[in-house]
């Protein structure tokens, strides 16, 4: 299956995207995730990339729907994807329509996450992950077992988004509305969307999904 988990910043498409993964051995693609990673890694795409990100606007839809392409060339047919935070816009939108005609695979399911804005700037804002394996935290609503150690691999380093403060998940929201919500009817049109109330508990959210793509 080939699905796009879709919703505004800290709607939980990376928390459920983990869990399809564990459950499916599908694969996860976050262009937000590959953008932070050409950061790290400083390559010439990174670079580029980080004052945008952190202003919480949008990287140009060449580059982002060139990741994804070679993403999907280097992992062969076999395996379901998830697209994560992809795509953003209607130009991309359209390019990942070319980009799965090309690589053979079909969109099965478009899976919108809804939520409350003024939540999402607590879940962001409360939100950190763990600097060796990247398991996802939230300090009120997903703290760790044991103070200061990651429940999965027993690390003892955590790490914060530069772009997770208040003022920047604001300008991500408004960037969602005006530039990310429009894709949407694109895809209702084609009779692929379900929405999924992403207030829900974490365990909730993700029973929903696994009912949605049961009956895609
Ligand atoms: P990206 O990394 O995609 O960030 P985002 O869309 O802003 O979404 P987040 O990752 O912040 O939220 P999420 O929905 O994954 O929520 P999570 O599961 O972590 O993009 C970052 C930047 O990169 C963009 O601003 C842009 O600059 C650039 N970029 C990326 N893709 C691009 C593209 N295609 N085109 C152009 N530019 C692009 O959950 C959040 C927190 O809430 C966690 O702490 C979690 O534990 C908690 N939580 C999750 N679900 C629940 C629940 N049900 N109840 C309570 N807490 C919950
Ligand atoms: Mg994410």
């Amino acid at each position: 299956m080939n699905i796009i988990l879709l919703g505004p910043p800290g709607a939980g498409k990376g928390t459920q995207a983990a869990r399809l993964v564990e459950h499916h051995g599908m694969r996860q693609l976050s262009t937000g995730d590959m953008l932070r990673a050409a950061v790290a890694a400083r390559t010439p795409i990174g670079l580029r990339a980080k004052e945008v990100m952190d202003r919480g606007e949008l990287v140009s839809d060449e580059i982002v729907s060139a990741l994804i392409d070679a993403e999907l060339t280097a992992m062969g047919e076999g395996v379901g994807v998830i697209f994560d935070g992809y795509p953003r816009t209607v130009q991309q939108a359209e390019q990942l329509d070319a980009i799965l005609a090309r690589h053979h695979r079909r969109l099965d399911a478009v899976i919108e996450l809804e939520v409350d804005e003024e939540a999402l700037v607590r879940r962001i804002c409360g939100r950190f992950s763990c600097a060796n394996c990247g398991e996802g935290y939230h300090d009120e609503f997903k703290p760790l077992r044991v103070p200061g150690t990651c429940d999965r691999c027993g690390g003892h380093e955590f790490k914060r988004r530069p772009d997770d403060n208040e003022a920047t998940v604001r300008k991500r929201l408004q960037v969602y509305r005006n530039e990310t919500a429009p894709i949407l009817p694109l895809y209702e049109q084609r009779g692929i969307v379900t929405r999924i109330d992403g207030m829900a508990a974490i365990e909730e959210v993700t029973d929903a999904v696994e009912r949605a793509l049961a009956s895609a």
